[in-house]
C-alpha cells in the first residue's frame, strides 16, 4: 500500500494533497506544513535545502513509498538533491508555464509566484523552452502566503492584496494566470472573481497528482480501502488545528512536529 509524504512551507501544499487524495483514495498520506519557517520565498537556498532535508529524512524514517514536494520554491531549490539522496519516487512541482503558453489567446501570460521561484534558473529554463512567442510577465505576490497561512482566504485585506498584484498583469493584456505557488489555488475564488471570466487560472496540482499516480502504478491498488491522513506542523499548533481542517474540509489529526 502506498504511503506518501507530502510537504510545503506551510498549508499551501494542501492544494496538491487534495488532488492526490482524489486520484489515490486508498493511499495513506502524511503531510508536513513547515509553517514555523514560512514563507520560504524570501529565504536563502541553503536554508530551504536544510529544511527539505530534515522533512524528507522524517518521511524516509516513517517508511514512505514516495515524496511529493508540494512547494514550487522548495522544488526549484532542492528537488534535485532529494532525488540524488533518496531511492524513492520524488515528485516536484513547477509553475505551469507550458500549458499557459499553449492556452493564451492574447499572447500574454502572468506568472504569480514567490520572489525566489521567480529568480530561479528553473523559471528561466521554462520560459525559454515554452514561452517563445508569448509575453511572460512575472509577478511576486507579497503577503499572499501569510494570508493563506492565517486561513484568511477572503475579506477586504486579502482582496486588496490580490487586486494589487494582478491588476498590472490584466492591464498589460494577460488572459492566463499561472498559480506558481501552491498557496495560491487556495485563493482561487478571490483571484477568479477579481480577474473576471475571460482570464484562465492554471494550477499544476492535478498534473502533479497524475504524475505521482503514474510513478506508483506498480504499487498494490488497495481497492475499496479508505486511506488515512496525518498532518504535522512546525508552527503554532493551535493555528494549525484551526486552519488545516478548514482548508482540508474535514476533521484532520494535527500532530506536533517532533522537535
Ligand atoms: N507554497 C510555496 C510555493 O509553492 C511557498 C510559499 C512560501 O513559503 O514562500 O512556492
Amino acid at each position: 500500500m502506498a504511503t506518501i509524504g507530502v510537504f510545503d512551507s506551510g498549508v499551501g501544499g494542501l492544494s496538491v494533497l487534495r488532488e492526490i487524495r482524489h486520484l489515490l483514495p486508498s493511499a495513506d498520506l502524511l503531510y508536513v506544513a513547515d509553517s514555523g519557517h514560512a514563507p520560504y520565498g524570501e529565504r536563502s537556498a541553503a536554508f530551504i535545502a536544510a529544511r527539505v532535508d530534515t522533512i524528507a529524512t522524517f518521511f524516509h524514517q516513517a517508511g514512505v513509498t514516495a515524496i511529493v514536494v508540494a512547494c514550487n520554491t522548495a522544488s526549484a531549490v532542492a528537488a534535485h538533491s532529494l532525488r540524488a539522496r533518496f531511492d524513492l519516487p520524488v515528485v516536484a512541482i513547477e509553475p505551469a508555464i507550458k500549458p499557459a503558453a499553449q492556452r493564451t489567446r492574447s499572447g500574454v501570460i502572468g506568472v504569480l509566484a514567490t520572489p525566489r521561484t521567480l529568480r530561479s534558473p528553473g523559471i528561466a529554463r521554462l520560459v525559454d523552452a515554452h514561452g517563445r512567442g508569448v509575453r511572460v510577465l512575472m509577478q511576486a505576490c507579497p503577503g499572499w502566503v501569510e494570508q493563506v497561512e492565517r486561513g484568511e482566504l477572503g475579506g477586504e485585506r486579502t482582496e486588496a492584496m490580490v487586486a494589487r498584484a494582478i491588476q498590472p498583469l490584466l492591464a498589460q493584456g494577460a488572459d492566463t494566470l499561472v498559480l506558481g505557488c501552491t498557496h495560491f489555488p487556495l485563493l482561487r475564488d478571490v483571484i477568479a472573481r477579481l480577474a473576471g471570466p475571460n482570464v484562465e487560472l492554471i494550477d499544476p496540482a492535478p498534473a502533479v497528482a497524475r504524475e505521482l499516480a503514474r510513478r506508483l502504478a506498480d504499487a498494490p491498488a488497495g481497492v475499496g480501502r479508505v486511506g488515512t491522513e496525518r498532518f504535522w506542523t512546525t508552527g503554532p499548533i493551535a493555528q494549525a488545528r484551526a486552519v488545516i481542517p478548514a482548508l482540508w474540509g474535514r476533521p484532520a489529526p494535527i500532530l506536533e512536529w517532533p522537535a
